[in-house]
């Protein structure tokens, strides 16, 4: 079996605007919901128009001010790719008006041209888990299928701007999350209904098709997937009941990729929908739009988990709750770390939707020390990559079409469940404290070298 990824795969990075950016009211942009959850998205909601309180995320790692120096430390590190956000409210600050904000263009168009001058393929998420708050507190957020319409002219906007610059796109980041999430995800209330939530989220699966439809429209030799929260579930044992329903857990999360790469709603859905009194409006226009289907699937893997009849089993995770594996080990932050799943989520997505798939975010949330000689030596980052990267491997032994990989955070970044700067992902270390204080110097880890050497060699030096 080959010890070599394809020539082509894409090797990099991914981060999203509000979690690196800061410059959160800069050059006119609006106020996002991210703006609106200071302690993170399952932090509490506060009116930022009204309350004049400071996050963490609105320096972030300033990203807005040093990108040039961080994206020539991903091309030392020999990146071909770098997954970013564009943040919604820099080219639509209150997301209903008809122009866009010059300022905001600009500075992607920037951020853009660097990553080109040093040959890394920009991957750009149209939707990182945020949107104009504007939108939740005059329209009632994705509830409003008004807010469709405001979306689309959105990626119609930077379709048109970027379309000689981006050809890698995707839409709503880990769309699945709204049903843990609803704020983040699509703009609703915490209290919101199980029929609320889907139909909102019915009106963003609708927005993501019409998005695809333009960018093939403006940029037919683009590439737009989907973005999954990989939720992979094991059955807890062999009980038929335990199989059952992890068979009904996996497809809580797959049915968004079902509808995103088939373009209708699946029928265990329709089920589901029956026997919850969930009553939605989908009209002839709207299962028209879904027919228009995603080229690639994208997913986020850090974990897998186990399904059970037996819901008294389920612990408080972080964004799921989950019936933790007793044979995996977790990370600090309780994260159970599963690198066989990876290959096994690879071959799944594969043999379901017969599409190439992107592994978009991966990686090893930790506590680092910088050393007194400005080293960091961190062997369980080293550790825990190699070992996922080599089961990606055997996928695409197994030949399934893997487009690349991008580890989440290549830079430390904020975390997104809970605002930490002391959850660090990066190869790169950023000196920044959670009171906000630190020089913001980077500083290269360990892994930084190390992951060098898996791009330059192809993987082959994966152990
Ligand atoms: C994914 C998100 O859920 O996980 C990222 O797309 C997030 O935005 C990442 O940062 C890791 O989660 P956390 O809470 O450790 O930042």
């Amino acid at each position: 079996m080959s010890k070599l990824f394809p020539s082509d795969f894409l090797w990099g990075g991914a981060i999203a605007a509000n979690q690196v950016e800061g410059a959160y009211r800069e050059d006119g942009k609006g106020l996002s919901t991210s703006d609106c959850t200071p302690n993170g998205l399952f932090g509490d909601i506060v009116d930022r128009n009204k309350n004049d309180i400071t996050s963490i995320k609105d320096r972030a790692i300033d990203f807005y001010h040093r990108y040039p120096e961080d994206i020539s430390l991903f091309a030392e590190m020999g990146f071909t790719c770098l997954r970013t956000s564009i943040a919604w409210t820099r080219i639509f600050p209150n997301g209903d008006e008809l122009e866009p904000n010059e300022a905001g263009l600009a500075f992607y168009d920037k951020l853009f041209d660097e990553m080109l001058k040093h040959n890394i393929t920009p991957l750009v998420t149209l939707s990182h888990y945020e949107m104009p708050y504007y939108l939740v507190t005059q329209y009632g957020g994705w509830g409003d299928r008004k807010v469709i319409e405001f979306f689309t002219r959105y990626a119609k906007t930077v379709f048109e701007r970027y379309k000689n610059k981006v050809k890698h796109w995707l839409t709503f980041n880990e769309i699945n999350m709204s049903l843990h999430e609803p704020f983040t995800g699509v703009g609703l209330d915490r209290n919101s209904t199980k029929a609320q939530i889907y139909q909102a989220i019915h009106h963003q699966l609708v927005a993501s098709s019409q998005a695809v439809k333009l960018c093939h429209q403006i940029i037919p030799d683009a590439k737009i997937g989907n973005m999954l929260l990989g939720a992979l579930a094991y059955p807890l044992t062999p009980k038929p009941e335990d199989v059952w329903a992890t068979l009904q857990e996996n497809h809580g999360w797959l049915f968004f990729g079902d509808v995103q790469a088939r373009g209708y709603y699946p029928t265990y859905m329709t089920r589901y929908f029956k026997e919850n009194n969930i009553e939605l409006e989908i009209t002839d226009q709207d299962r028209e739009d879904l027919k228009e289907t995603i080229d690639f699937i994208s997913f986020s893997y850090y974990m897998s988990c186990c399904g059970t009849a037996d819901d008294s089993l389920r612990q408080k995770g972080n964004i799921l709750d989950m019936v933790p594996n007793p044979y995996l080990k977790a990370s600090e932050w309780g994260w159970q770390i599963d690198p066989i799943g990876i290959r096994y989520l690879l071959n799944m997505l594969y043999e379901r939707f017969q599409k190439p798939l992107f592994i978009v975010e991966n990686g090893l949330g930790a506590k680092d020390k910088l050393e007194a000689d400005g080293t960091i030596n961190d062997d369980y980052r080293i550790n825990y990559m190699n070992d996922h990267l080599v089961q990606v491997r055997e996928a695409i032994n197994d030949g399934v079409e893997v487009m690349g990989y991008t580890s989440w955070g290549p830079i430390d970044l904020i975390s997104a469940s809970k605002a930490e700067v002391t959850k660090r992902y990066g190869f790169i270390y950023v000196d920044l404290n959670q009171d906000g204080t630190g020089t913001l110097t980077r500083y290269k880890k360990k892994s930084f070298y190390w992951y060098k050497s898996v791009i330059s060699s192809q993987g082959a030096t994966l152990k």
